[in-house]
């Protein structure tokens, strides 16, 4: 699904030049779930925003679904972006104004698909994701795991192939960010490549393998017991429902039907 090869990038702030990505090589298949880990400004975010086709790099090569990515101008970006990715921010980047089922509905609005089709669509997937009843609620009005509920099921909605996840747990406590994990597993379950940002050990560990970044190289790749598992591919997101099923003590996500 992705494959980078000796990938390098550099900023330059007046007269310094930031040399970032020192050569890095990656091959990730399609359906894998895998972590990105690394102290901070060790590359993690830079890496992760040139595979969102997000910014550009100075040298090497990107192949994203068979596709060379180089040089894009910013229409065919977006255009890929919105055909092939879906996003997901520590901060869940939700527009403040608008409601639950409007932040999801947005990227269907880029598809230029009429309001009431992509109401109805952003409903079916807050469906999924156990929040119809937030559909019309403000950001404000939502927890920390429920805005970034929200803004999974805007990264699903468009039906990618790959969720770029820049430490998705970061904002959030440790019971809400394995639940969180659970619902990114299952998402990966369903066949949609997973990559996943952390600097936290129990969140990468729950990934079938973690990149060890460190100074702009990669240090190792590990591979995890708990993503040990080939999962069967499936393309059928949308039959897939995730729920949120609640205990006195205990909350995960079920899958039905
Ligand atoms: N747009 C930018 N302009 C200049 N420097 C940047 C920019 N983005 C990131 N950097 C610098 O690049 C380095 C790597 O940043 P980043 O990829 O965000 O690291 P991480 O996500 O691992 O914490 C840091 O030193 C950061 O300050
Ligand atoms: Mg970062």
């Amino acid at each position: 699904m992705i494959q980078i090869k000796n990938i390098h990038k550099s900023y330059i702030n007046g007269q310094n030049n930031l040399h970032v990505l020192k050569g890095i090589d990656l091959d990730i298949e399609q359906g894998e779930m895998i972590s990105i880990m690394g102290p901070s400004g060790s590359g993690k975010s830079t890496l992760l925003n040139i595979l969102g086709i997000l910014d550009n790099y100075d040298e090497g090569e990107y192949m994203l679904d068979g596709k060379k990515i180089q040089h894009l101008n910013e229409r065919k970006a977006a255009l890929l972006r919105n055909r092939m990715l879906g996003f997901v921010f520590q901060s869940f980047n939700l527009v403040s104004f608008k409601n639950a089922m409007e932040n999801v509905a947005l990227p269907l609005y880029y598809q230029k698909i009429n309001r009431r089709k992509r109401n109805r669509i952003a409903l079916e997937y807050l469906d999924k994701l156990g929040l119809r009843d937030w559909a019309h609620h403000l950001p404000s009005e939502l927890s920390g795991g429920q805005k970034q509920r929200v803004a999974i099921a805007r990264a699903l909605i468009t039906q990618p192939k790959v969720i770029l996840a820049d430490e998705p747990t970061g904002a959030l406590d440790s019971i809400t960010s394995q639940e969180m994990m659970d619902l990114l597993t299952e998402i990966n379950k369903s066949g949609i490549t997973m990559i996943i940002v952390t600097h936290e050990h129990d969140i990468a560990r729950r990934t079938q393998k973690t990149i060890r970044i460190i100074d702009g190289s990669i240090q190792e790749i590990v591979e995890n017991e708990a993503g040990s598992t080939k999962f069967e591919v499936r393309t059928q997101v949308q039959s897939t429902k995730y729920e949120v099923a609640s205990a006195p003590s205990c909350k995960h996500y079920e899958k039905v039907a």
